[in-house]
């Protein structure tokens, strides 16, 4: 069985022959912004195994960046998929309702730790998709025409979220940008200014917060801050929770939405449900959570999920799509949810975390003590 496999490379090189000639004819038919680094090229995939297509064996570290955190091809969610195939593939929710669309609204509104009472979820097909219509919502229900974005951050690839995306490297080429856009600076402890206790750099970062406030946009004019609670393309960089204490105040103070980006670090990623649970515990639960990535397995869904009083604030006919929440990817994302609720996937991320943090503090000591070898030796 693929899943249970360790790694193997029978091509006396990677990429061996059958993928090396997929991989050319990529390089003619497709443009070459959209970038592989892997000479890797698919033919299954089971949990974290990927077979490609000369029989090499891979542990995939990537998950299909993020999306894959109940692993490849798993069987309960390939029998549900299958059987809803049967019955249809689509049904443009604006036309005719499938009732997977609502049962999965029903449970993405039971679960998402947003701020409220009752909630609602609509769906759309991507994570910068789910951003931007978070935006939508933000403005419509604030009445309010600017955001507030951080260095470091990653949003997607759509006019509005590239603009929202700190590296420019996105964005090469490609303006002018929509307005209302202004940046303050991501808590980044482990690289805070020299000397600053975690307590100052929180102040510190905070500040920069207001100073968006003094010199470009007015607490006033603004609808949402959108945070990522642990920057995924930034670098792995948790947002520290008493920042997040700190910044929820200021979005009560100022009547500002605050919107959790929960595209990367939903569904288990980070050791519970939803990064936004921690905040909650915390008492600084978001008003807005976009998700995406995980919710369905591979099969392009995300979700926005917020109270009912935001979301009864929109005009019809502004939001929604022709594929969004798509019968097979709302089947495949109950079956997700379903799963990892009952498997604890959750309480698994954590053990795995335990064995890597004690794997890799064991490879730092291990290194530490070669360096202090190497200078006696010197
Ligand atoms: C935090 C975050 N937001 C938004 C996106 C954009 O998602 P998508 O590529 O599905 O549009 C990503 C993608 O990596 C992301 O990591």
């Amino acid at each position: 069985m693929l899943k249970n496999a360790l790694p193997k490379i029978v091509t006396g090189q990677v990429p061996g022959p059958k993928a090396q000639a997929i991989i050319e004819r990529r390089e003619n038919a497709i443009p070459g912004a959209i970038k592989c680094v892997y000479p890797v090229v698919i033919e299954r995939g089971e949990g974290a195994m990927i077979e490609d297509v000369d029989g090499n064996a891979y542990l995939d570290w990537v998950g299909g960046v993020g999306v894959l955190n109940i692993g490849y091809s798993h069987p309960e969610i390939v029998d549900a998929v299958k059987e809803q195939s049967e019955k249809y593939f689509h049904g443009m929710f604006n036309i005719v309702t499938h009732e997977g669309y609502v049962s999965l609204a029903e449970k993405m509104n039971a679960i998402v730790p947003v701020r409220g009472q009752e909630k609602k979820t609509f769906f759309a097909n991507s994570g910068a998709e789910a951003d931007e219509n978070a935006v939508k919502i933000a403005k419509a229900f604030t009445k309010r025409p600017n955001i507030i974005v951080f260095s470091g951050g990653f949003h997607g690839r759509t006019m509005l979220t590239m603009t929202m995306t700190s590296k420019k490297a996105y964005a090469h080429g490609l303006g002018p940008f929509p307005d209302g856009i202004y940046r303050a600076q991501f808590p980044y402890l482990y690289r805070s200014p020299a000397q600053m206790s975690s307590e100052d750099a929180i102040a510190y970062y905070i500040d920069s917060i207001h100073r968006v406030f003094e010199e470009s946009s007015p607490a006033e004019y603004v609808a949402a801050i959108v945070v990522e609670p642990l920057q995924g393309e930034g670098g792995f960089i948790p947002a520290p929770i008493e920042w997040v204490q700190a910044v929820r105040r200021i979005c009560d103070d100022y009547g500002i939405l605050l919107i959790a980006d929960e595209v990367q670090t939903g569904f288990c990623r980070t050791g519970k449900m939803f990064a936004s649970d921690y905040w909650k515990d915390a008492g600084a639960e978001p008003d807005i959570i976009t998700t995406a990535k995980s919710i369905a397995a591979g099969l392009p869904i995300s979700a926005i999920t917020a109270r009912t009083e935001i979301m009864d604030s929109v005009k019809g006919g502004t939001i929604g799509g022709t594929f969004c929440g798509n019968p097979l990817a709302c089947t495949s994302a109950l079956k997700v949810i379903e799963i990892m609720e009952r498997d604890q996937l959750d309480k698994r991320a954590c053990e795995i975390s335990e064995i890597a943090f004690n794997r890799f503090d064991q490879w730092k000591k291990n290194l530490m003590s070669l360096a202090m070898l190497e200078e006696l030796e010197l």
